[in-house]
């Protein structure tokens, strides 16, 4: 496996792999691999010739109080497992090397970034279309893989690709989960035991909250009395809305989505579902 730490020896190794007349597909992420990203790439093995993981801890998508500077990092790690799932190459990019010179062009997020993590996060998703407008580019991929983990993100990002003509494919891949429910994420190891326990709540009340939206009834003060009896998490957010529109006017894909704030960990989760 590849590792590639500059722009030029990226661009390189794209024009040898295209020359070669392979296809390539992308895995974005911001490192400390789990099962979560490595799902992605077995996905991305399977309709590429050539898969390439980027790992990269985006400094634009983070507020300034948030969690940047301690986002769990560990290279060798995710080299060994980026390596074991048949990775081909691996972009890590120092962020001056990313951002070498202040962007004199933003990339701004739609209605879409008004609910949600976009809601509580200002400029967030405008961090996310900065860094994946770039990958995309620098890798020249043809499939692109996020996860539903991250849903408002995916939708997004599809927006990015249909309104500006992106030459490349989104493909979704579905959340992956611990076997109690909490879909993992690199966040988790700052949970504390007790929290760590709790956590597997969220997933518990999306699926009564689903529920419920299926016998038409109104789901989000049942999930939050659930969620405030069940974890000492404070609720961010819980909303059900259209998808991938993220409107309030439900047609047939409808998502329920939460986060709750932890003592040193944010977590999010969502189901997506046909509510008709
Ligand atoms: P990161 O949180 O590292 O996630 C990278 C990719 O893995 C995203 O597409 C995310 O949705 C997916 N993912 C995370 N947890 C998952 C799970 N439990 N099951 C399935 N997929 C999961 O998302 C980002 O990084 C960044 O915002 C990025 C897109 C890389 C831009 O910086």
């Amino acid at each position: 496996m590849l590792i590639l730490q500059t722009v030029d020896e990226l661009k390189n190794w794209v024009q040898e792999t295209k020359r070669a007349g392979h296809t390539i597909g992308l895995v974005p992420t911001m490192g400390f691999l789990h099962e979560g990203h490595l799902s992605l790439v077995e996905k991305a093995k399977a309709e590429n010739n050539k898969v390439v993981m980027s790992i990269f801890v985006n400094p634009a998508q983070f507020g300034p109080s948030e969690d940047f500077d301690r986002y769990p990092r560990d290279l060798e790690r995710d080299r060994k497992l980026a390596k074991e799932a048949g990775t081909d190459a691996v972009f890590v990019p120092s962020v001056e090397e990313m951002y070498p010179r202040e962007s004199q062009i933003k990339i701004t997020a739609g209605a879409q970034a008004n609910v949600l993590c976009g809601a509580k996060r200002p400029g967030h998703f405008d961090g996310v279309l900065k860094v994946v407008t770039k990958l995309f580019h620098l890798t020249e991929a043809d499939l692109a893989y996020f996860g539903q983990k991250d849903a408002q993100q995916l939708a997004i990002i599809e927006s990015l690709v249909a309104d500006f003509n992106f030459p490349m494919t989104i493909r979704r891949g579905e959340t992956i989960r611990e076997e109690d429910g909490l879909a993992k994420s690199s966040r988790n190891v700052y949970l504390s035991e007790t929290e760590r326990n709790e956590a597997a709540h969220l997933k518990k009340a999306l699926e009564m909250g689903k529920n419920l939206v299926l016998q038409g009834r109104e789901p989000i003060e049942s999930m939050t009395a659930y969620l405030s009896e069940q974890t000492s998490g404070k609720i961010d957010y819980i909303e059900l809305l259209d998808y991938p529109t993220l409107t309030t006017d439900i047609q047939s894909d409808a998502i329920l989505a939460l986060a709750v704030q932890f003592e040193k960990a944010r977590l999010i989760d969502n189901i997506i579902f046909n509510s008709k």
